[in-house]
């Protein structure tokens, strides 16, 4: 019988609770054991209370809740190899014999790294007589998966990441509070957007808002080109009567290493340019928090499904799968060469390069 072991690592996103329930109910209905992982990787490295089986009903209601019911942390020890065969010994000893992993890509990456060690730390485990022939022959290969687990929506080679719906609704739901009083004043706002180095939220949020004006880390521009063409954007917008101005600054522009830009700067040009009466707004964490919205929760629950049937089908030989959509249709595909992808595109944007990066969008993907 397979032992499915569940954890959820990095920042929590709405949907992962959607995603565990999908796992344990789909292990229970395959005939495997369930367990969960509390708080993401350094639950693996404490072992104990912190790796439980978990039973159908266990998840009754977790569908549509946000954040993560079963924890999430960053761990140092895992990054190290003496974490990880602490992990893997901890995991033999519960008798676990796959793992999928709800996250973002460092996280996948750490769960990629741990499979393709397995072997070697076993064999260390045996040697030095801390787990026994029995068991070192019963783990002899960890099948792993990762569902992307992320607001930001930043993983290449998956259309969405669980929770970027659910957080961009609530980006749009606290643009359309601020557009009523903003409206009442004439007033203009910027408006802090998460989303690491990913302009997905600010745009996608922008586009639905119809916000005035949008700074991406995808198009960075210094502030002698964006100011002019900002206010004469703006400006055209109150010539034809709109009474409120909305700018959304993606956070990744803000820390963007090539034109940084500053809340505070676009406000001075908006109050000192066009005589705007202006505010600053950081939406902050409560985008991340919140019930997942329907699709959030239809996309962790197929992802859910097609992870334990990636486990199950799973075998040395094939490279580690990360569930994703494309399309519209669930997908599985390689973890790492994902993992990469996702890399190669932030890296081509750094250097300014868009015509690579519109190379890299046309990658074909492997399984
Ligand atoms: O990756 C999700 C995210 O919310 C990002 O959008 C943001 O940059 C970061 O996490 C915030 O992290 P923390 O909650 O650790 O401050």
């Amino acid at each position: 019988q397979q032992c499915i072991a569940v954890m959820t690592s990095g920042g929590d996103a709405p949907g992962m609770n959607a995603n565990v329930r999908a796992i344990i109910r789909t292990a229970i209905h395959k005939n495997c054991k369930a367990y969960v992982i509390h708080e993401g990787y350094s639950g693996l490295v404490n072992g104990g209370d912190f790796i439980k089986e978990i039973h159908w009903s266990d998840v009754n209601g977790w569908l549509s809740d946000g954040g993560t019911n079963i924890g999430t942390a960053r761990c140092m020890e895992f990054k190290e190899r003496e974490g990880r065969l602490t992990a893997c010994h901890n995991m033999i000893n519960a008798g676990i014999t796959a793992l999928i992993v709800c996250g973002g890509d460092g996280s996948l990456t750490g769960a990629d790294l741990f499979r393709a060690e397995w072997p070697s730390l076993i064999k260390e485990l045996l040697d030095t007589g801390k787990i026994t022939q029995d068991q070192f022959d019963k783990h002899q290969f960890l099948n792993i998966c990762g569902t992307v687990g992320s607001i930001d929506n930043d993983m290449s080679s998956t259309d969405v990441t669980i929770g970027s719906y659910s957080s961009l609704d609530r980006i749009c739901k606290a643009i359309d509070y601020i557009d009523a009083t903003a409206n009442s004043h004439q007033r203009a706002f910027v408006i802090e957007v998460m989303g690491r180095h990913c302009g997905w939220l600010a745009l996608m949020a922008g586009i639905a808002t119809s916000a005035d004006y949008i700074f991406i880390p995808e198009s960075p521009s210094k502030q002698s080109e964006w100011s002019e063409h900002m206010c004469k954007v703006i400006s055209k917008h109150r010539e034809r009567g709109k009474r409120k101005t909305i700018v959304i600054v993606a956070e990744g522009a803000i820390d963007s290493s090539l034109n940084p830009i500053s809340c505070n700067d676009v406000k001075d040009i908006l109050v000192e340019k066009l005589g705007l009466d202006t505010r600053v707004t950081t939406l902050g964490h409560v985008q991340r928090g919140g019930p997942a919205v329907a699709f959030d929760r239809y996309l962790a629950t197929m992802q859910g499904v097609y992870a334990v049937d990636a486990v199950l089908n799973g075998n040395p030989d094939t490279p580690s799968p990360m569930i994703g959509i494309s399309e519209n249709k669930i997908i599985k595909r390689n973890l790492v060469d994902a993992v990469k992808l996702t890399k190669s595109v932030a890296e081509a944007i750094n250097a300014k390069d868009f015509d690579k990066v519109m190379e890299l969008r046309d990658t074909e993907f492997s399984e």
